[in-house]
Parts: structure tokens; sequence; C-alpha cells
């Protein structure tokens, strides 16, 4: 730094800063140093930690370009800051190039703000993410023409997409997600050559979607909104989309049936979607993960071509009226974790081929009309966590194999048509173990002793005999058991208040006569207890619920894939 870069902008300090400000070196301009000082004081500078004897270019958030001879970026994300009478002070900073305002409190944005900011060159990024701002999109905005992000998502922001957006010739992104947008999606946002990612999910939109739309996206999240009509036919096929979410709207009509080879992410679910999935449709998808087209009226079969999108992560299908039998090709996505074809109407058998997904954590084909047994081989699922294969009309034992199954939390065969005993559970059982039912028969085996962290046990509407072994009294995790309608005789155990109970409809149970329990309330669910065995039993319940709570969330921790995302915003990870 030669002597006459310091010295110019020292020498016009005046009187006012030798006094207030202490000899700091700055490459930065009089007039800019002069307002971060100014800005400075007028923010809470506990919260923003700037130490005022440094350069204004090392405070945090500061960015500063040309060996720190001017400020180029300010960054006041999450100061928890409500008067935005900072803004025009700021934009008095006519080198800057970007402002990010997300995570604070400020209502409105000042006319003088959004008029002259960074007059020099004007704004390029401007974040105002995350605040509770009110009324519409301020038209000033469209005049940096040199913008190339706006993110104004999670905020209370109203009215339409004004035309003037497509004035913004080199924007690259525009969120505008949570909000209270209204009106259509604008046409003139496919004409925008240098936009990559739009996001206007959960807000008001109604309307079709524009044609065009994806020409140059490579992420588009409509998401959350009232559209409506059919997906435009070449809506899928741009070679640079990545991600397209389009679910939780009133889309009607047939899905595409070419989609781009780039597609990595694609949700259509909760639409009106119909017609059958187009066979050819997702052939050589080698970059598709997730694939999302629950909750629609999809109609045909399970195209078997599935099975060639080898790097499919999450498919959900669930909630159609699918047909036909579940095809075994679907054995081959080596990488598969989540399979939810639950609630349409497939018939046939379990193809034995479904074991081989060595990756899979949850399967649910619950609700269908599946036939035939369970294979054994399904105790290959060693990652399997959730296994859903209940309203179904599947008949034979339950294979014996089925105790290696070392991963699984969950385990749902309620209504179908399984005889036989009890077998041997895998004893890492915790959220459920529901048989209810079926056609078992046999004893309540003792093996269930070894499931110590089951909470929800139900052998309900089966054929079982014999007593309620007294272990099921005594573990503590279980909060509830059912074992209603079958043939169990003998002594009702008494069980912990924190319990609830039914069974009801076995005529050879004997209520144990017990002084303080009277025996409507064995029956029918919670016994009453004197106030201390109720705190005792809080207390108990509270830790076993912690426990399991964190037993649940480290389990839970596995599943990389969700495709139940919180609403609250896009998910910005692809
Ligand atoms: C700040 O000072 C620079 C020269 O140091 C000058 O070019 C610029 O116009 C000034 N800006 C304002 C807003 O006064
Ligand atoms: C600055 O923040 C501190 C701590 O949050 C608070 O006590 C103080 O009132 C704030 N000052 C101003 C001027 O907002
Ligand atoms: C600019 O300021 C930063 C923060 O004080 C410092 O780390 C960096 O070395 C400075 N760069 C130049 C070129 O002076
Ligand atoms: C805006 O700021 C928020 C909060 O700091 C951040 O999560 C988000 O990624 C930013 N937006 C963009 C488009 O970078
Ligand atoms: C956009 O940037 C260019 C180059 O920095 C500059 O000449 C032009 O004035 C800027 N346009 C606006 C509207 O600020
Ligand atoms: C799909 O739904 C539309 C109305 O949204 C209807 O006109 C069409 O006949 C349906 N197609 C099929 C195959 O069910
Ligand atoms: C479901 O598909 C069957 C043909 O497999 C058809 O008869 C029926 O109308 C469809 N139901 C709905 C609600 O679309
Ligand atoms: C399963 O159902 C299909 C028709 O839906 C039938 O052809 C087949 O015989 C059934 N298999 C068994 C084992 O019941
Ligand atoms: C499977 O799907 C059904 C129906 O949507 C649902 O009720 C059930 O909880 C799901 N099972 C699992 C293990 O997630
Ligand atoms: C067990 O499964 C049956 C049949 O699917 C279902 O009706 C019942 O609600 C389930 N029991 C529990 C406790 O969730």
């Amino acid at each position: 730094m030669s002597m006459s870069e310091l010295g110019t902008p020292l020498l016009h300090f005046s009187l006012f800063f030798c006094l207030f400000w202490p000899m700091v070196f700055s490459a930065l301009p009089s007039n800019q140093s002069k307002t971060m000082i100014t800005l400075y004081k007028l923010l809470n500078s506990t919260e923003l930690s700037w130490d005022i004897t440094e350069d204004p270019c090392s405070w945090k958030g500061v960015t500063c370009s040309g060996g720190n001879s001017s400020v180029i970026a300010i960054s006041l994300s999450g100061f928890y800051l409500s008067s935005s009478d900072f803004l025009p002070l700021l934009c008095q900073i006519d080198s800057l190039r970007s402002v990010d305002l997300s995570n604070n409190d400020l209502t409105s944005i000042p006319d003088g703000f959004i008029k002259r900011c960074g007059e020099n060159g004007g704004l390029e990024l401007l974040n105002l993410s995350r605040n509770r701002l009110q009324g519409e999109i301020p038209d000033h905005i469209m005049d940096y023409r040199n913008l190339t992000l706006i993110d104004l998502s999670v905020n209370k922001l109203s009215g339409s997409i004004p035309d003037r957006i497509g004035d913004l010739s080199k924007l690259e992104v525009l969120i505008l997600s949570s909000n209270k947008f209204s009106g259509a999606i604008p046409q003139v946002i496919s004409s925008i050559a240098t936009l990559k990612r739009f996001a206007a999910n959960q807000n008001n939109f109604e309307g079709s979607i524009p044609s065009g739309i994806t020409t140059f996206l490579k992420n588009l999240d409509l998401s959350y909104n009232k559209l409506s009509g059919s997906i435009p036919s070449d809506m899928l096929l741009p070679s640079t989309m990545e991600t397209v979410d389009l679910s939780y709207n009133r889309l009607e009509g047939s899905l595409p049936s070419k989609i781009s080879q780039s597609m990595v992410r694609l949700r259509l679910g909760s639409n009106y979607l119909n017609g059958s999935i187009p066979s050819g449709a997702f052939g050589t998808h080698e970059k598709l993960m997730y694939l999302e087209l629950e909750n629609n009226r999809f109609s045909g079969l399970v195209p078997p071509d599935l099975g060639s999108c080898q790097n499919l992560l999450l498919l959900n299908l669930a909630g159609n009226n699918l047909s036909g039998a579940l095809p075994g090709e679907l054995g081959s996505l080596s990488h598969l974790q989540v399979l939810k074809l639950q609630m349409n109407k497939l018939i046939g058998g379990i193809p034995v081929e479904i074991t081989q997904l060595q990756e899979l954590l949850s399967l649910n084909i619950s609700w269908n009309m599946l036939n035939g047994s369970i294979p054994p081989a399904i105790s290959h699922l060693q990652n399997l966590v959730n296994l859903d294969l209940q309203g179904n009309h599947l008949s034979g034992v339950i294979p014996n194999s089925i105790e290696g199954m070392d991963s699984l939390l969950e385990l749902q065969l309620g209504g179908n048509q399984l005889t036989g005993e009890i077998p041997r559970m895998p004893t890492t059982l915790q959220i459920a173990l529901n048989l209810s039912t079926n056609i078992l028969e046999g004893r309540i085996p003792d093996s269930l002793e070894s499931l110590a962290a089951l909470e929800v046990l139900d052998l309900s509407n089966n054929k079982l005999t014999g007593k309620i072994p007294p272990f099921l009294a005594e573990t503590r995790s279980l909060i509830r058991l059912l074992l209603s309608n079958n043939q169990l005789s003998g002594i009702i155990p008494k069980f912990g208040p924190w319990v609830t109970f039914d069974v009801t409809g076995n005529k050879d149970l004997i209520n144990a006569r017990t002084p303080v329990t009277s025996p409507k309330s064995v029956e029918k669910g919670r016994s009453i207890a004197v106030a201390l065995v109720i705190g005792f039993a809080a207390a108990a319940l509270f830790a076993v619920g912690v426990v399991t709570w964190l037993a649940i969330s480290v389990s839970r921790r596995y599943y990389r894939v969700n495709d139940e995302e919180p609403q609250s915003a896009e998910d910005l990870s692809q």
C-alpha cells in the first residue's frame, strides 16, 4: 500500500472523525468510511460485533474489492433488525453490489433504498428473505437492470409478479417462495434467457403454467399453489432441466411422455393428473434420483422400464389407480431407499426380485390387492426400517426368516389372510408390530418378551389362544396393546397406567379381582390409580418417551431420502 493511497483518504478526514475514530488505516474513500461509521452507530453494534478501531473492510459481513478501496457487499443477515431507517444510508455506498438483509424483522423497504442504491453500477444481488415484509414487489427493483439474484422468500408480500420483471435481462435466480403472491405466473418469465432457478412455491398463484417456462431453467419450483390446466407437453423436455416441483396444485391431464435425460428430481404429487404413466417416459434416465407422482389419478401399469433408472433413490407412486402386477424389474434399482406404492390396485404376488433392493429403508405396498405369500427372501432387505404390507390379500405363514431383519423398527402386516403361528420377530422392532386382522393361531409367543423397545403391539382380530403372557404387562416401552377379538383365556394381567389396552372379545378371559381396580376400567383402558402411581408412571413414561424419541430420531437420521420435506421453504439442496 503506497503512501498516496493511504494519504488521500486520511487528508479528507474531518475533525469529527479524528475525535471519534481512532487511527485506522483504511484504503476506503473517506465518504465510504464515513458512511460505514455512521452505519455502525445506527445499527446495534453489540449484535454486529464490529470493531470500530479496525478497517471497515474487516468487519463481519462487509466485503471490499480493489485492494480494499471500495465496499461491494454488505450482509446483515440475522441481526434482529426491525427498523429499515438505515437502508438509505447503506445505499450511499456507491460501489455496493450485494445486499443481504435476510433473517431480520424488517417490515418495509423505504422508497429511498429501492430508488438509488449502489448508484455506480447498481445492485446485482438482493436477499430480503425471512423478514415479515408486506405489500407488493417495489416497482423500482426493476430499475436495477444488473440484478442477477433476487430472494424475497418467506415474507408476507402480495400482489402479482410485475411484467417488468422481464426487464431484468441478467437475472439468474428468482426466489419468491412462501409469500402471499397471487395471479398468474407471467409469460415474460420464460423470456429471461439467463434465469436458471425460479421458485414461486407456497403462494396463491393460479391459472395455467405459461408455455416455454422451462426453456432456459434448470430448477423450477411451483409447488403449493393453485395452478390448474395441464402440464405443457414440452415442459419437462429441455435438456437443461434438473429439478421440477409442481406438487400440491390443481393440475390435470396426462403426464408428458418426453422427459429430459438430465432430470434429477421430478415431483408432481397431489394433483389431478390422469391417464397412464407413459411406458418409455422413464427409460434411460440415469440422473433421475427422485420420482414422486403420488396422489394423482394415474391408471394402467407400473411401467417396468422404471427399473432402468439406475440412480433412483425414491420412487413414490402411492395413492393412484395403478393396476396389474408389481414389475420385478424394480428389483434392479440398486440404490433405491424408499419405495411407496401403497393405495393402488396392484394384483399378483410380491415379486422376489424386490428382495434384491439392498439399500431399501422403507417399503410400503399397503392397501393394494396383492396375493400369494410373503417371500422368505424378504429378510435379504437388511437395511429395511419400515415394512408395510397391510391391507392386501396375502396368505400363507409369516416366514421365520423375518427374525433376521436387523434394522426393522416397524412391521405392518395387518388386514391380510396370514395363517400359522407368530414367528420370532426382530428385536429391533420399536414403532409398531401389527399383525391384526389375519387368521393367526396358537399362543402369544414368549419370544415377544425380547422386543424390549416395542411401543405398539396389535394382535387383534386373529384366532390366538392361551393366556396373555405376564411380561406384556411389564414391558415399560409398550404404550398400546390390542388383543381384542381372539380366543384368549385366563386372567388379565394388571397393566400399568401408561398402557392403553383392549382385550375385549375374548370370552374366556377373567378379570383379577382387586380392590382398587374396577373390572370395567381394566377392560376399557387406562386403569384408575392413586396419584402416586400416576406420578411414578408419568415419570417412567417420560423417561421411556425421551429414550424412544432419541432412538427414533437417531434411526430417522438414516433417511437421507425423504419425500415429506418441510413445507416451509423450497428445498435448496438441489
Ligand atoms: C465518494 O468519493 C468518491 C471519490 O473518493 C467519489 O468518486 C464518489 O462520487 C463519492 N460518492 C458520493 C456518494 O459522494
Ligand atoms: C441492542 O441489543 C441489545 C441486546 O440484544 C439490547 O439490549 C439493546 O437494547 C439493543 N439496542 C438497540 C439500540 O436496539
Ligand atoms: C482487505 O481487508 C481484509 C480484512 O481486513 C484483509 O484480510 C485483506 O488482507 C485486505 N486486502 C487487501 C488487499 O488489503
Ligand atoms: C438468502 O439468505 C438466506 C438466509 O441467509 C439463505 O438461506 C439463502 O440461501 C439466500 N438466498 C440465496 C438465493 O442465496
Ligand atoms: C450495469 O453495469 C454496468 C457495468 O458495470 C454499468 O455500466 C451500468 O450502468 C449498470 N446498469 C445499471 C442500470 O446500473
Ligand atoms: C383425464 O381427465 C380429463 C379431465 O381432466 C378427461 O377429460 C380425460 O378424459 C381423462 N383421461 C383419462 C384417460 O381418464
Ligand atoms: C381406475 O382404473 C380402472 C381401470 O383399471 C377404471 O375402471 C376406473 O374407472 C379407474 N378409477 C378412477 C377413479 O379413475
Ligand atoms: C393371485 O391373483 C391372481 C389374479 O389376480 C390369480 O391369477 C392368482 O392365481 C392368485 N394367486 C394366488 C396364490 O392366490
Ligand atoms: C404406508 O401407507 C399407508 C397409507 O398411506 C400409511 O397409512 C402408512 O402409515 C404407511 N406405512 C409406513 C410404514 O409409512
Ligand atoms: C393395525 O393394522 C390394522 C389393519 O391394517 C389397522 O386397522 C389398525 O388400525 C392397526 N393398528 C394400529 C394400532 O395402528
